[in-house]
Order: C-alpha cells, then sequence, then structure tokens
C-alpha cells in the first residue's frame, strides 16, 4: 500500500460500508422515496441532463441484413469520457449534501466506473480518490489520473473494494459501481433514450457486469412496454449473473477474468439480481473470441471502436437470432469504447 493513499481526512462517518467483494454489507434506510422505479429514471433524467450527452441510436442496414431483422446501435461509446458510467456517477453525487461533498468521493474500480467517477468530481468540484487494481489498462489508470483523481494502485479489485472503509469512517462518501439505487437509476437513463428513438422496439441487448447498466436500462422500458425483451450478456469467466440467476442467489466467482475487462465484477448485488429476476428475457453467456470478433467486425463495418464488454452484445445477438423475426427492431447497447489499442491489434 502507498502511504499517500491512506485516508486522512477528517468528517462525517459513511452510510455505506463495502464488502470486499463490491456489496454493499450496510445499507441505511434508502431516503430518495422510490428510486428504483421508472419515476426514479426520469428523475435521474432531469437531474443528469445538462451534465451528460445525449447518444445517437442508429439503424445499421449492415446488420441488420447479417441478422434478418431490424437491428440498431446506442452509440453510448461516444459519452463523456466514453461509457454509459457517467450517468450513474452524476446521478449519485448530484444528491449529496454539501458535507458529503466537503469529505470527497471515494471508489472502487478496474476502468470506466474510474473514470466516471474521477470526471463527474471534477465538474462538481469534488475531491476523488479512486481504488485500482495494478491490472488495470493502462489507458483507464491514464484517464483517471487526467480527470484529476487520486489512483490508488492494489493488488486485486477485491483489494480495492477493502480499502474503501477505510475512507467512509473519515467522511469520503462511497459511490458504488452498481448498486447503488441512483446509480442504477442514473444508467437507466440509457433506456428512455432508446425508447424515444426507436418506437417499435422489441428487443434490447446490454451486457453485464455488476448488472447496474441491464437493471436500469429494464427499469426504464418494461415499466411502459413490458412486451419488450431486455436480454443481458456476460462473457465467460465473468458470468455472475448467470451464476446467479441459476442459483437463485448471489454468486462469488472465484476469480473473474475476460478479455471484457468491465464485466469481471467478483458478485453481483442482490438488487441487480432482483431486477434481472424480475425484468430479463435471458442472460446470454459469449465466449472471449466471439465478443472479440464482433468488435473488430464493428471497427471494420460500422467503423465504431467499442470495448468487448460492448461488442458481447453482438455476439449475443448472433447467438439469439432465431429469437427475432423480419419485424423486429433489436437495439444493442454500444455501452463503452475505452480499449487500449494494443489489445485488439494483433
Ligand atoms: C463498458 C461497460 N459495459 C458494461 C458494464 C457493466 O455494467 P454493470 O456493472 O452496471 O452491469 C461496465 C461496467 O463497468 C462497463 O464499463
Amino acid at each position: 500500500m502507498r502511504a499517500d493513499c491512506v485516508a486522512n481526512s477528517p468528517g462525517e462517518r459513511g452510510r455505506r460500508i463495502a464488502r470486499p467483494d463490491g456489496r454493499a454489507a450496510v445499507t441505511a434506510p434508502f431516503e430518495h422515496g422510490d428510486v428504483l422505479s421508472l419515476d426514479g429514471v426520469r428523475s435521474a433524467q432531469t437531474r443528469i441532463g445538462s451534465h451528460v450527452r445525449r447518444t445517437a441510436t442508429v439503424r445499421s442496414h449492415g446488420l441488420s441484413e447479417l441478422l434478418g431483422t431490424n437491428v440498431y446501435l446506442k452509440l453510448e461509446m461516444f459519452q463523456k469520457t466514453g461509457a454509459f458510467k457517467v450517468r450513474g456517477a452524476f446521478n449519485k453525487m448530484l444528491t449529496l449534501t454539501a458535507r458529503q461533498k466537503r469529505g470527497g468521493i471515494v471508489a472502487a474500480s478496474a476502468g470506466n466506473h474510474a473514470q466516471a467517477v474521477a470526471f463527474a468530481a471534477r465538474e462538481l468540484a469534488m475531491r476523488a480518490v479512486i481504488m485500482m487494481p495494478e491490472s488495470t489498462p493502462r489507458n483507464y489508470l491514464n484517464a483517471t489520473r487526467a480527470y484529476g483523481a487520486k489512483v490508488c494502485l492494489v493488488d486485486s479489485l477485491s483489494d480495492a473494494f477493502v480499502r474503501v472503509p477505510e475512507y467512509q469512517a473519515r467522511g469520503w462518501t462511497y459511490i458504488h459501481p452498481f448498486a447503488d439505487p441512483l446509480v442504477i437509476a442514473g444508467q437507466g437513463t440509457l433506456g428512455l433514450e432508446i425508447l424515444d428513438d426507436v418506437p417499435d422496439l422489441t428487443d434490447v441487448i446490454v451486457s453485464i457486469g455488476g448488472g447496474g447498466l441491464a437493471g436500469g436500462v429494464a427499469l426504464a422500458i418494461k415499466p411502459q412496454r413490458p412486451a419488450v425483451r431486455v436480454w443481458g450478456v456476460e462473457t465467460v469467466g465473468a458470468d455472475a449473473m448467470a451464476q446467479a440467476l441459476s442459483a437463485g442467489r448471489v454468486v462469488e466467482l472465484a476469480q473473474a477474468t475476460s478479455v471484457a475487462h468491465t464485466l469481471c465484477a467478483p458478485a453481483v448485488a442482490e438488487t441487480t439480481l432482483a431486477l434481472a429476476q424480475q425484468y430479463l428475457e435471458d442472460v446470454v453467456v459469449v465466449s472471449d473470441r466471439d465478443a472479440l470478433a464482433a468488435l473488430r467486425f464493428l471497427l471494420e463495418r460500422e467503423k465504431v471502436l467499442t470495448e468487448a464488454a460492448s461488442s458481447c452484445t453482438l455476439a449475443a445477438a448472433e447467438l439469439l437470432r432465431n429469437s427475432f423475426t423480419s419485424d423486429d427492431h433489436v437495439v444493442l447497447v454500444l455501452c463503452g469504447g475505452n480499449v487500449a489499442l494494443e489489445e485488439i491489434i494483433a
């Protein structure tokens, strides 16, 4: 541990305590009303509207022909910081009290959440310290530092979560990457945009790490359009939600490893599991090889650079193609585009 990464600021005691697996172990009664609802997502949209980009959803002629249905791409890799994560980060951070804002933000992440929290903290004039594993790809580390956050390198993602409580105890506010209702509702704003842009929507395919994105998107769409099918996608080695759904409870992965680094949550949360149980059609697990092949295909044919956590939605669409008819309207959520080029160019 680096000496300059020891928490040292006095202040109010945090309400949420992180467990080593990243789940919130202590949750004080929630004070923001019905956040995990369509209304919660709509409130998030109003709250974060001036802080995030409204990304486009475009029809892909080539993919529509290939898959025999109407395929659209939600171009969320053009979001600020290159991924959807700023939606949830802003929705949470904009609700903090003046005292919490003064205390600073702490987060644990191996990727896009780190960048998002660092960026939002800079925009909202808060200080942020982010615990990141040594193995985090350099593009995420560089961007997080460039946004002005203090990065503390630790051995693993589990260690990153272990370090959080010492900061909370000194008044820093923890922003959980996927279990916090305000974070989930913030991610859901992406789903509202999809519904606006594709009125005939029948299917959405969205990737899952801890399940905040998929849960939020489902919350935005299902209450309005129950017939729309929301499909989750994970990669082999990072299939915490598929395992949790089949076990009927949260399952801890001994080790999460995948080329889709940002999907490698060690476990989902009770909240996101409940949302998946309630709303998801199914969770498809694709191989790293197929996710990478889809990444190259999207780059070459659609001219968009995505990370494997996004391109896996195309790999899943190929597996699901028999579920779609020529009248369906299927959206692939390209939720992030942060990838170090050396990882994808052989
Ligand atoms: C690009 C990208 N896609 C998907 C996910 C999964 O999001 P969640 O953890 O909310 O399921 C992440 C998480 O970091 C991500 O960065």
